[in-house]
């Protein structure tokens, strides 16, 4: 198998949560491979420092301020990068939340805002990217940043919620990757899943986790795996790919 990101070269990505950590991480990634990388998340400080940071690269980064529970947000996101840049032909649904609210004294108002940036949005922006990629009969990536919580029931209380929404992304991975072979689309569908990453989500975390996060990937990481599945030929599709640090025992 040969691996070539070249073909992605000037083609267009849109990369959800990208003010800090993982999406950060892979929209500089791929700013550096010379695409047009489109970044959605809440922080407008965070999303044009990395503009800034990243000007006069092979690519370009354009930051987008939205809050992806808001639907109206990502519809924007997807009509003016279809009015700037053209179709999106590689999605990276990485924005997520850890939920500091266990099942028992719980508040519903924190389950359904990790529900619904978690899986709704990861919803409502696939649709859009298919739109696109179906429309303009293209060879498309949706990469969707799961877990390992989203394959193994984590230790401790408070993680409940955090591991149902990823075993949602697990399943939707799985079923639209069937559905694509189903529509005889090219259209790949890949689940990135990793264990304990050194990203801001943690300080968010609950403080009494049962899982020791001393032992760590980094957030560029992640972005090399994004990477890697990028750089597979058209016939090759990564369905599922899991990292865990090194000695890690969850
Ligand atoms: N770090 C880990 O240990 C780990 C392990 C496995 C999987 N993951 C997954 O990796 C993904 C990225 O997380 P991370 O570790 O890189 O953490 P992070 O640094 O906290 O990044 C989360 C990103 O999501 C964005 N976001 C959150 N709520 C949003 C909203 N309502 N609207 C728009 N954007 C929103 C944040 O941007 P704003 O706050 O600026 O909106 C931020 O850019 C998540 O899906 C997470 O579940 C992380």
């Amino acid at each position: 198998m040969v691996l070539s990101i070249d073909r992605w070269f000037g083609k267009v990505a849109i990369v959800t949560g990208a003010s800090s950590g993982i999406g950060a991480a892979t929209a500089e990634k791929l700013v550096g491979h010379g695409l047009q990388v489109v970044g959605i998340a809440r922080r407008k400080d965070r999303l044009e420092a990395l503009a800034k940071k990243l000007t006069g690269k092979k690519g370009k980064f354009h930051p987008m301020t939205g809050d992806v529970t808001k639907e109206q947000d990502i519809l924007n996101v997807f009509d003016w990068t279809r009015k700037n840049l053209g179709p999106c032909q590689i999605l990276i649904n990485n924005a997520g939340i850890i939920c500091n609210s266990a099942i028992i004294g719980g508040k519903t108002e924190d389950w359904l805002q990790t529900i619904n940036v978690n899986v709704v949005a990861l919803c409502t922006a696939t649709r859009e990217a298919l739109k696109d990629m179906m429309d303009n009969n293209l060879e498309g990536h949706i990469i969707n940043i799961n877990s390992i919580a989203g394959h193994y029931i984590l230790p401790g209380p408070n993680l409940e919620i955090y591991t149902a929404t990823k075993h949602c992304v697990t399943s939707l991975t799985e079923s639209m990757r069937k559905e694509m072979g189903r529509l005889q689309k090219k259209i790949k569908f890949t689940s990135i899943s990793p264990g304990v990453v050194a990203t801001e989500i943690l300080a968010r975390a609950p403080s009494d986790l049962s899982i020791d996060i001393s032992i760590n990937l980094q957030a560029e990481d992640i972005a090399d795996a994004i990477e890697y599945v990028l750089s597979t030929p058209p016939r090759v599709q990564i369905h599922e790919l899991m990292i865990r640090p090194t000695g890690d025992q969850i």
